[in-house]
This record gives C-alpha cells, sequence and structure tokens, in this order.
C-alpha cells in the first residue's frame, strides 16, 4: 500500500501509470466501515488503481462540533484497506495541503438538487462537498468514482457537478450496507450509547413500513405517520422526513406511475445527527 501525503507525490505516481491503466477513486473522510469498505471492494474489482482518499473536508461543517468530534482513527483505516488489497493508494492530506493551490471555495449551481433536505438543514454543506469533490476529481482523473446510497442527495449533487463541470468520469452509487438491526453504517454510529446504537435501528424500521404504506397513501399522510411515529419515541428526534422524486430530489406531490420516489431522513439520537432514506418502488 502506497500512503501519499503531498499532491506532487500523487500526481507523479499517477503520470507513471499505464496508458492502459484504469482508476477508481473513492473519496471517504476516514472512521472506514463496512460501508466504506463496499465502496473500496468494488473499486478494486472493476478497475486495476484504486485511490481512496481519507479527508475530512473542514468545509462541508456547517457545525463546528460536529468536525471537532469527528473521529480519525488513521492507523487502522490503513489496516482495514491493507487487507482489501496492498496496491491501493491511500491519499491522505492535510487541510494546508488539499486547500494550498487553486481551490477556492466555490458557489455552485446544482439545479435545486442542494436547495431541499441536507442543503436545506446545513448551510454551505454541499458547496462544500461540491469544492473538495471537484478538487479530488482534477486531480486524479479518475475512471471511476465511487459513492454510496446512504448519501442519496450528495451522490445526485456529485452527478451534476460532473454535468456542470464537464468531467469526464463515472460516477457509479453503490447501495447503502447496514448494521444486523438495520441501521445504515455511519461514521457517526461510534458516537452513539450501545443503547441508542440499538434504538436507532427505529429509524430503518420505520422507513420500511413507510415504503409499505406508500403503495396506498399519499405522501402526505406517510409523512404525517412517520412524524407521530418519531414523537412517541423518547430517544430520537426527527429533524426532517421527505418524499421525493429520485432523479430531481423535488417533493413529491402527486404520484406518477413512471417515476421512480425515495423517501429521505434525518434523525437526532443523543446529539448524534443521522441519516437514511430508501427507494420506495
Ligand atoms: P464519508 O461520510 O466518509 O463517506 C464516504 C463514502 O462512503 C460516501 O460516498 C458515502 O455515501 C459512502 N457511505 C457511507 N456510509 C455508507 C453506507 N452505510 N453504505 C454505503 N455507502 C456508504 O461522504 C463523504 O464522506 C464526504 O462527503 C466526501 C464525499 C468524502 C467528500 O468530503
Amino acid at each position: 500500500m502506497l500512503l501519499i501525503k503531498t499532491r506532487k507525490q500523487l500526481k507523479e505516481h499517477l503520470t507513471s501509470l499505464d496508458e492502459k491503466d484504469s482508476i477508481g477513486l473513492v473519496p471517504t473522510m476516514g472512521a472506514l466501515h463496512i460501508g466504506h469498505t463496499a465502496l473500496v471492494k468494488r473499486a478494486v474489482q472493476e478497475n486495476s488503481v484504486v485511490v481512496v482518499t481519507i479527508f475530512v473536508n473542514p468545509t462541508q461543517f456547517n457545525n463546528p462540533k460536529d468536525l471537532e468530534n469527528y473521529p480519525q482513527p488513521l492507523t487502522t483505516d490503513l489496516k482495514i484497506l491493507r487487507e482489501i488489497a496492498d496496491h491501493i493508494i491511500v491519499f491522505a492530506p492535510s487541510v494546508e495541503v488539499m486547500y494550498a493551490e487553486n481551490v477556492k471555495s466555490v458557489s455552485y449551481d446544482f439545479d435545486g438538487l442542494d436547495q431541499v433536505m441536507e442543503g436545506a438543514f446545513r448551510d454551505g454543506h454541499f458547496n462544500g462537498v461540491g469544492t473538495i469533490v471537484e478538487a479530488l476529481l482534477t486531480l486524479v482523473e479518475p475512471t471511476r468514482a465511487y459513492f454510496g446510497e446512504k448519501d442519496f442527495q450528495q451522490l445526485q449533487i456529485i452527478k451534476k457537478l460532473t454535468e456542470i463541470r464537464n468531467i469526464p468520469v463515472e460516477i457509479i452509487g453503490c447501495p447503502i450496507v447496514r448494521e444486523a438491526n438495520g441501521l445504515a453504517y455511519s461514521s457517526r454510529n461510534e458516537r452513539l450509547s450501545k443503547n441508542i446504537r440499538n434504538e436507532a435501528s427505529f429509524i430503518y424500521k420505520t422507513l420500511k413500513a413507510a415504503k409499505q404504506k406508500f403503495g396506498t397513501k399519499s405522501a402526505i399522510k406517510v409523512k404525517d405517520w412517520v412524524t407521530k411515529q418519531f414523537e412517541q419515541h423518547e430517544d430520537l428526534k426527527l429533524e426532517y422526513i421527505e418524499i421525493a422524486q429520485a432523479d430531481t430530489l423535488k417533493p413529491m406531490i402527486r404520484k406518477h406511475k413512471n417515476i421512480k420516489y425515495r423517501a429521505f431522513i434525518a434523525v437526532y439520537a443523543e446529539d448524534v445527527r443521522l441519516i437514511d432514506n430508501i427507494a420506495l418502488n
């Protein structure tokens, strides 16, 4: 495994590759779990070269406490990656290196995709994500880049980013990986007490029940029902539940047969913010 900390070193290594090599990029903020490793394994299967980036990007954190508490177990992360494949290149720059040159915080126009849900509740979040992902795509010039449906809105925004910036890369969305009790894996789960981590499985249980109800009920009725379930739960506080079109992320008003819909949710458990989503049809 190759651990690289500077842009120059990474660029040098990438320019030494063969023309025939395909490059798979997996951007992460570290504290790797099975959700991340599923992306890395897929990238290893589909590309001759794999770059995993580990960078806790300060510009996408709207809450300074969340940034401060974000786990950074680099040594464990490297061990996990080494066990997947020993040819993985890990790019783990410092904030100074990553934001040193040519990376300006940009104000993107994501065609409304960033105005709803996470974008509405986390001011500036997707500009921060866009800035760092554009910088990484431009630096690595991958053939394919892998992102999880766990952050479905982020995935759609990154597809839009490559379109508006004309970045020639295939963006590959990968399914959500869940703990045995249904809770979606997240680096933030580590901050939950054992009891609440178990309680948080209620989020996915409620999403699955909402999917059942979506067959016969309107979006408003389903959202009201979900809201009520969380009102009755002592330890979990609902921030939002939304039912939206999967491609445009526009809130559903009337159901159309040929459109794919998803339910999106954000919940506080203790002081930890958790998000999840589910395909409804
Ligand atoms: P991070 O939260 O570390 O996630 C890195 C990638 O792993 C993202 O594409 C995310 O959707 C995916 N992922 C996380 N948990 C998952 C799960 N349970 N199942 C499937 N995929 C999962 O998302 C980010 O970092 C950052 O915003 C980043 C894109 C790296 C930009 O800073």
